[in-house]
């Protein structure tokens, strides 16, 4: 055994190879698993009791020194690589990973693709507003009790400067900045003065639509919301528009889906009703148009308002709406760009 080694130290310290291919195959040759060393290392247990400690440790320093052997092959050819100062171009480049598109960036990228379909362009206005256009110009009564120091969240001791608490302020900027015909949708975040639980947050998401024009109706309205409903949950959706109040629509209404999830049988997440509510909607109110300089007695309109948390939560089955704000990548890596 003795001599066996002796004879592979030195069959391995003359050794040379001339390409990365022949380190390898030296290296698969002596220390892989299959390789003479190991070998070795497994007759190793039929060696005599006494020579046990020679051969052992013989058997160490050679695998060391295989070891340090290979290391040092392969070492020349990274350094005479760079030596070179040529780069190897065909070398493969180190993967980057591409991250993830935010669940709540795939639903409103949805949401918008889906109205521009039907001519609604996208507009955004500002976080920071105004009494005007927040509340005033939306025909909110002064004693409202979403002006409340509850809900609005104030950033100066002026009341004058707020975070929006909804993106209809938004319709204010665009009416007041053009004429009919006007066809848009708008989508931000607001702000609302809410404790945070797993059904509501501070800060979220809405999507908002507007469309102002001669003749403008309730049936167009609601078509225009089974088609957006179809497309964004299935063609066999159904909707449903429960009367409702908001100040800046007359009549106002809140539709619902046929629940996506059981097909509107019933299930824990419609509350066994078959239902699941997605949005706000009417026609927009006089008072409103003409807050905006728009003559009411020509043009009428429609308006809708939508949460994406809440339709995300419901396309995807999330059950929690703080998930969308923590950045855990656990939860963020499941939404490949599937929308
Ligand atoms: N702004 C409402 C909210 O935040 C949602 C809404 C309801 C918007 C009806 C609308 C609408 O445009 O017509 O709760």
């Amino acid at each position: 055994m003795l001599d066996n080694i002796k004879a592979l130290q030195q069959e391995i310290e003359n050794a040379t190879a001339s390409t990365p291919d022949e380190v390898e195959m030296l290296r698969i040759k002596y220390i892989s698993k299959k390789g003479s060393i190991s070998q070795l290392f497994s007759d190793f247990k039929n060696v005599p009791n006494d020579q046990k400690k020679e051969v052992g440790k013989a058997l160490n320093d050679l695998k060391t020194s295989a070891l340090d052997k290979i290391n040092m092959l392969r070492e020349g050819f990274l350094s005479k690589e760079s030596e070179s100062g040529e780069t190897d171009v065909t070398r493969p480049g180190e993967p980057l990973k591409a991250g993830t598109r935010h669940p709540l960036s795939l639903v409103k990228n949805e949401i918008i693709r889906i109205f521009g379909r039907l001519g609604f362009t996208v507009a955004e206005g500002p976080e920071i507003e105004d009494d005007w256009h927040v509340f005033s110009a939306l025909n909110f009564p002064p004693e409202h009790p979403a002006r409340d120091m509850q809900d609005t969240f104030f950033i100066s001791r002026n009341p004058d400067v707020l975070l929006r608490t909804h993106t209809s302020s938004v319709q204010i900027r665009v009416m007041e900045r053009s004429q009919p015909p006007i066809r848009a949708i708008f989508p931000g975040r607001v702000f609302r003065n809410e404790a945070i639980s797993a059904r509501s947050h501070c800060i979220f998401h809405q999507v908002e639509g507007l469309y102002v024009d001669e003749n403008v109706s309730f049936a167009d309205l609601k078509q225009t919301l089974l088609y957006f409903a179809r497309d964004l949950f299935g063609e066999n959706t159904r909707i449903r528009l429960r009367p409702s109040y908001f100040p800046f629509t007359e009549p106002s209404a809140e539709m619902d889906v046929s629940c996506s999830i059981c097909g509107g049988k019933g299930c824990n997440v419609c509350k066994y009703s078959g239902w699941l509510e997605i949005l706000g909607c009417g026609m927009v109110d006089p008072n409103v148009l003409e807050a905006c300089s728009i003559d009411s007695k020509k043009y009428t309109g429609f308006a809708f308002g939508m949460g994406i948390e809440r339709i995300a939560m419901l396309r995807y089955g999330i059950r929690d709406i703080r998930h969308f704000f923590e950045n855990d990548l656990r939860f963020l890596k499941q939404f490949e760009s599937t929308l």
